[in-house]
């Protein structure tokens, strides 16, 4: 079992995935109860995840996420969508805007996390057409789907992706400084 950091840094965007190597049903409710674990405004957990597991319905988001060809080949995608009225039902217009999306975006994350302790792979897909995810999910004009989250088994081993220095993105704002 990785600690924390080691698996943060085993995690990278997969783009192919083995046809043949199922999620474990354990595995996915692992997964998601990770998601679920996630913090969220007020508790109120303001998503809802679809689980596509049936070959149409990958293809078919497969066809909305811009024909990216490893959606279809993902044995599991999650379709994590933000619910902005159970949030606006607490915090008014700030829980609609933004911590329904806010919500949604932790909870994947977790689950994108949770999918490599379990020994898998993952890749967020951001570029869909929200209205034809909506259509394949069953989900009506509430939810707004945010993040494909395409979890499986690699099947190939992508370098590491660069990143920005710390000191070009953070910023520390000390007593000491001056
Ligand atoms: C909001 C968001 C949208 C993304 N959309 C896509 C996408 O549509 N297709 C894709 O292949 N990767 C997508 N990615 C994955 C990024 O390309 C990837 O995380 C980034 O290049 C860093 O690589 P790494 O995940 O391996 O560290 C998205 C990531 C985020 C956070």
């Amino acid at each position: 079992m990785w600690d924390f950091f080691e698996t943060v840094r085993h995690r990278h965007s997969v783009r192919h995935y083995q046809p043949d190597m199922p999620v474990e049903r354990e595995k996915l409710h692992a997964i998601l109860e990770m998601a679920c674990a996630a913090p969220s405004a007020g508790d109120l957990q303001s998503y809802h995840v679809t689980v596509v597991t049936a070959a149409a319905g990958r293809e078919a988001l497969r066809r909305a996420a811009a024909d990216q060809a490893f959606v279809a080949e993902a044995p599991v995608v999650l379709v994590f969508c933000a619910d902005p009225e159970r949030s606006a039902g607490r915090f008014g217009e700030r829980g609609r805007r933004l911590y329904a999306l806010q919500d949604a975006t932790i909870a994947a994350a977790y689950a994108q996390l949770a999918a490599v302790a379990a020994g898998m792979a993952s890749t967020w897909v951001g570029d869909f057409d929200e209205e034809a995810v909506r259509g394949v999910i069953g989900a009506g004009p509430g939810l707004v789907p945010v993040a494909l989250i395409c979890v499986g088994y690699p099947a190939e081993l992508p370098a590491e992706s660069p990143r920005r220095p710390l000191a070009e993105v953070v910023r520390f704002l000390g007593e000491t400084e001056g």
